[in-house]
């Protein structure tokens, strides 16, 4: 049931949704493209993890338009299986834009790197809200190919986990947790800037082995298996695993058994537990380099395996009682921000002009709110809800939000921030 008090913020976080889709024809083979941009000011493309949350948003317009999104994103999907983090539909104009991003093309219109497979989570949720299994028919094959490409590539000691090859393949780009792996003395003004110069120097770094995932990897010259990554590649698996359950008589190319993905799954969280975990500290740390060293950086990625339905219900209680609910790190007025309060690199403000550093985001907050759920912390659950909800209506649809005060920061109109209406559906407000 819709509550007048939510009125404004359901009203504009649809508003938004209209206000950034773009359709036309692309000189792309002449396809048709037809999704929502996170902003049309500041981010004109499509983003791999932005377009899953979109379809998720979507789903509280149309879920006709959900589907679209998803379709549209797939044209990306390389005969190798690989999904590239960006597609450019159309730059006629969009110079500008272009030169803000340290991208590498592998084609005139897609990047060379990936970002977090979010993807499958969107496509249950579709499952879940349309039973569609003509749908499921469509998009799983590219899916599975994809989650197939990135265990094939990159995961070259086979533990479970997935590494990583450049910060924003995380979708976190510049996060203190970064900082030591990209070669950064962080002093809060200065992060900007020398956060492009170490892109570069990593860009060039792969110069000799770009496209060939193998020898990128062995470079070592960054090689994060992220936390945050890898939770999300974990659900997604058991996501998968639960659609092909649904259903088991679509003819789907391998790795078409649900048991297998879900022992894949398994495998993502005991590697978790077994490499990434601190039993003293309480948190979950990436691990940096072939050496796999835990970089102790206190970021919202050391307490994502909450997402995780098989993660110990001990281990969800001291991340929840020694971290996310403690205000000196985690439990602001606007949580949950993306850097404890306690970090020295901590930038609430965004002073830094670099991203990642301090303020909420709405989209993780979406992921937090349902591991909260599934672990049986409904009341805290919904207190996270209402705290996103507040902030939004205080801050706007901004991109990122003090997490103490509320003000908004980045993008306006930001396309994600409307993951509040799945949230206010899932908490009985619309
Ligand atoms: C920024 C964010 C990234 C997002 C992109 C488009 O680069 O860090 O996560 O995908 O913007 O919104």
């Amino acid at each position: 049931m819709a509550s007048s008090r939510y009125a404004p913020l359901i009203e504009n976080a649809r508003r938004v949704l209209e206000a950034n889709r773009l359709q036309g024809v692309s000189d792309w083979e002449g396809r048709r493209y037809d999704f929502v941009c996170p902003s049309a000011e500041t981010y004109p493309f499509q983003w791999l993890w932005d377009s899953a949350f979109h379809a998720v948003c979507l789903l509280h317009v149309d879920p006709a338009l959900a589907k679209q999104e998803v379709r549209c994103l797939l044209h990306g999907a390389q005969p190798d299986g690989f999904l590239p983090h960006m597609l450019l539909w159309d730059t006629t104009g969009r110079e500008a834009q272009l030169q803000q991003y340290d991208i590498v093309l592998a084609d005139p219109h897609f990047t060379a790197t990936t970002q977090p497979p979010v993807l499958a989570r969107a496509v249950e949720c579709i499952y879940q809200a349309t039973k569609d299994r003509d749908f499921l028919a469509e998009v799983l094959p590219p899916i599975l190919r994809w989650f197939e490409w990135l265990s094939a590539n990159r995961d070259p000691d086979e533990d479970g986990l997935l590494a990583i090859l450049q910060p924003d393949e995380s979708g976190l780009d510049a996060s203190p947790k970064y900082d030591v792996p990209m070669g950064i003395s962080a002093r809060a003004s200065l992060v900007a800037p020398e956060q492009r110069a170490a892109m570069q120097r990593l860009i060039e770094r792969y110069q000799e082995a770009r496209g060939d995932q193998a020898q990128m990897l062995h470079l070592d010259a960054f090689h994060v298996e992220d936390v945050l990554f890898n939770a999300i590649y974990g659900d997604g698996l058991r996501c998968l695993a639960r659609l092909l359950d649904a259903a088991p008589d679509l003819d789907l190319p391998a790795p078409s058994l649900a048991g297998e993905l879900d022992q894949r799954a398994g495998k993502v969280t005991s590697a978790l537990l077994e490499k990434c975990w601190d039993e003293e500290a309480g948190v979950f740390w990436d691990l940096w380099g072939r050496g796999e060293s835990q970089v102790k950086v206190l970021t919202i990625s050391s307490l994502f395996p909450i997402i995780l339905e098989d993660v110990p219900d001990e281990i969800v209680r001291r991340l929840l009682s020694d971290h996310l609910l403690d205000p000196a790190e985690f439990w602001t007025r606007y949580p949950v921000p993306s850097v404890a309060l306690d970090e020295p690199s901590f930038d609430p403000s965004f002073r830094s002009q670099a991203i990642w550093r301090g303020p909420t985001w709405v989209n993780t907050n979406w992921y937090l709110y349902y591991g909260l759920v599934r672990h049986g912390y409904t009341d805290i659950a919904a207190e996270l809800a209402n705290r996103t909800f507040d902030m939004v209506m205080r801050g706007g649809q901004r991109e990122f939000f003090n997490p103490l005060t509320g003000e908004g920061y980045g993008a306006n109109d930001f396309s994600w921030t409307s993951l509040v209406l799945d949230l206010l559906h899932a908490e009985g407000h619309l």
